[in-house]
């Protein structure tokens, strides 16, 4: 399978990425994970992102295209991959046409998470995540069994620095501004579908998987 989850900032495409690496075993494409990580290796390309990230923008496609293209040539990728926030503009969706092409792949299908705005401020203000493992939690919604740290591997918890609630509404603006229209972009070629991103997160899986089956 090769998919992209589609969903607004906080809309929980990260958390079904995890669960869908546990249940079958191909790789999640976060671009949002690969940028922070170059921010925290302090490389250049990390640097130059940090400036977007912080103000809530979208990094410049320059930079992430060339990112993805080095992913999805890595070998674990010829399983298939789940692609979490990315494209997030039209100029992406059609870069990654052509970049899968070249690879003679192509997508197997879109799933959008929708979350009612009003929800997401929530999520977001109140999410951490482990340093060691990834791990996400919520101290509103799923809180860690002990403040700060990992209920699997007791590793710290951290906030995000986009997770600012000013931070917040400039991404919500360019969810709705960039991203959203790309809902149009993959119903146009037949593979889009939805679920409702509300309800327990083992209820939204489960709707996920019976997209991705067919069912
Ligand atoms: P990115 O890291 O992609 O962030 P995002 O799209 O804003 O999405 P989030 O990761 O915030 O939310 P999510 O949907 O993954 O939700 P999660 O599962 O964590 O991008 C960050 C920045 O990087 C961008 O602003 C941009 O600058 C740059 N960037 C990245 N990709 C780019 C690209 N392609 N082009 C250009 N720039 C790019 O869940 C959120 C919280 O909710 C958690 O606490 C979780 O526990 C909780 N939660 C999840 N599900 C539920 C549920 N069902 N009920 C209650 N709580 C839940
Ligand atoms: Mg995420």
């Amino acid at each position: 399978m090769r998919i992209v989850l589609l969903g607004a900032p906080g809309a929980g495409k990260g958390t079904q990425a995890k669960k869908l690496i546990e249940k079958y075993g191909m790789p999640q494409i976060s671009t949002g994970d690969l940028l922070r990580a170059a921010v925290s290796a302090g490389t250049a390309l990390g640097k130059e992102a940090k400036s977007y990230m912080d103000k809530g923008e979208l990094v410049p496609d320059s930079v992430v295209l060339g990112m993805v293209e080095e992913r999805l040539k890595q070998d674990d990728c010829k399983k298939g991959y789940i692609l979490d926030g990315f494209p997030r503009n039209t100029a992406q969706a059609e870069a990654l046409d052509k970049m899968l092409a070249a690879l003679n792949m192509s997508l197997t299908g879109a799933v959008s998470v929708d979350v009612p705005f009003e929800d997401l401020m929530k999520r977001l203000t109140g999410r951490r995540t482990c340093k060691a493992c990834g791990q996400m939690y919520n101290i509103y919604f799923s809180a860690p069994k002990k403040e700060g740290a990992c209920d699997k591997c007791s590793g710290e918890l951290y906030q995000r620095d986009d997770d600012k609630e000013a931070t917040i509404k400039k991404r919500l603006e360019v969810y709705t501004a960039q991203t959203e229209p790309l809902m149009g972009y993959y119903k146009n070629k037949g593979i889009v579908n939805s679920v409702a991103g509300t309800g327990s997160i083992d209820e939204i899986f489960s709707k996920v998987c019976a997209i991705l089956e067919g069912k």
